[in-house]
């Protein structure tokens, strides 16, 4: 549905500077699909936003909705914003305040170029008003809206146009946590049942697990992965993807051999000995880097009774309750390891303890 080939955009300061915020960005969003845009601050995501949305003109690349250029460097075609037929909602959403819910929601078709009747404006108005679960409230003042309503009153003013294209940059950033996470499940709901397709801009790594088909991660204005949420999150390309995507423990290693019978290769790491299903892109003497996250470091009281590779003996450091699950700090040789584990685990401070790797939990990278 949305094609974006090799986009360039670029910002040039008062004294001339050129910052060149997106870089070769391309990526295809299918029909109906939740496509986000994932990376820290400043690594390209509004712009490359706004520059499908017409806001910004990049100096080169190729935008395509539906096989027909909205933008194209080679061929000189740009489209202005108001005839892409998108929908937009950006961080700071703007409540019209001296406005009623209805009449916020209808402004849109009250001033495009397209005029529609009163009933028409009316009949869909509220369907999407239904559809954001807002059609109760329509003659409330819009500034007497909690502020999950008011997103969603957003979210409806963007969608009442219907358009074949919904951008989304960060619109749950200024809700409070409990509230962000009711209104990601409405969100994806919402998205879902309209079958929209929908561009989200995000630096929240669990929004992003949460609501996408697909992820791009930026970095630096350029995509480092695309993926789906597991691939993301199970298959980092490299360790700014795995830190970035959530917590995770780096352990420094050096190949020790590789066991082609066995089809495993041994790590001497900063822990002790690791094995792992041999990877054909390492050799032995290689400096390497293992990444596990926290919830595949598994701990006991007592030994395991199978007699497992990667088992490895340490000391309580710290503990972290955090409800439903509980952080443990736990010290192998010199080396501090995260494990996140079941609140029924109860071993004391300073209290040795077993720790055991799940080796399809484990990834690993060439050092840099
Ligand atoms: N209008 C502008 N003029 C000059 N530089 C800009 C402008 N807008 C953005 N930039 C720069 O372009 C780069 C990318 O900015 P962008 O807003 O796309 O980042 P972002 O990923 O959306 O970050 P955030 O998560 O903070 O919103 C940054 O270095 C930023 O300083
Ligand atoms: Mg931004």
């Amino acid at each position: 549905m949305l094609n974006v080939t090799g986009l360039f955009t670029q910002y040039v300061s008062d004294k001339g500077v050129v910052v060149q915020a997106a870089k070769d960005v391309s990526f295809e969003v299918p029909k109906g699909k939740l496509f986000t845009l994932l990376g820290p601050s400043g690594c390209g995501k509004t712009t490359t936003l706004r520059s499908i949305a017409g806001l910004e003109r990049p100096t080169e690349g190729l935008i395509e909705v539906n096989g027909q250029a909205v933008y194209s460097s080679v061929k000189g075609v740009f489209t202005p914003p108001n005839r892409r037929g998108f929908g937009m909602v950006f961080q700071s959403y703007a409540i019209w305040p001296h406005m009623s819910v209805f009449q916020n929601a209808s402004f849109p078709m009250e001033v495009g170029a397209k005029k529609f009747t009163k009933a028409e404006i009316k009949e869909r108005v509220m369907r999407v008003l239904e559809s954001v679960e807002l059609a109760q409230y329509h003659d409330r003042d819009a500034t007497r809206l909690s502020g999950g309503q008011q997103q969603r009153l957003a979210l409806a003013r963007a969608l009442v146009m219907e358009p074949q294209l919904l951008l989304l940059d960060e619109p749950l950033s200024n809700l409070d946590a409990k509230l962000r996470e009711k209104m990601r499940f409405e969100l994806k709901k919402i998205q879902r049942e309209l079958d929209i397709t929908t561009i989200y801009v995000t630096h929240d790594q669990s929004e992003a697990l949460a609501l996408s088909h697909e992820i791009a991660v930026m970095s630096a204005g350029r995509i480092v992965q695309r993926g789906t949420p597991r691939e993301i999150y199970e298959k980092p390309i490299n360790n700014f993807v795995a830190d970035f995507v959530g917590a995770i423990n780096f352990i420094d290693a050096t190949v020790k051999d590789m066991d082609l019978q066995r089809q495993v290769m041994v790590l001497d790491s900063e822990v002790g000995l690791i094995q792992l299903p041999i990877q054909e892109n390492f050799k032995v003497a290689d400096a390497v880097q293992v990444c596990v996250r926290p919830e595949n470091v598994h701990l006991s009281d007592t030994p395991p009774s199978i007699d497992h590779a990667n088992r490895y003996e340490g000391t309580v450091d710290q503990k972290i309750f955090l409800g439903e699950v509980l952080d443990f700090q736990v010290k192998i040789r010199e080396k501090l390891i995260l494990a996140r584990v079941h609140p029924t685990q109860l071993t004391p401070i300073n209290h040795p303890i077993h720790v055991y790797f799940d080796p399809r939990g484990c990834v690993v990278f060439k050092a840099q």
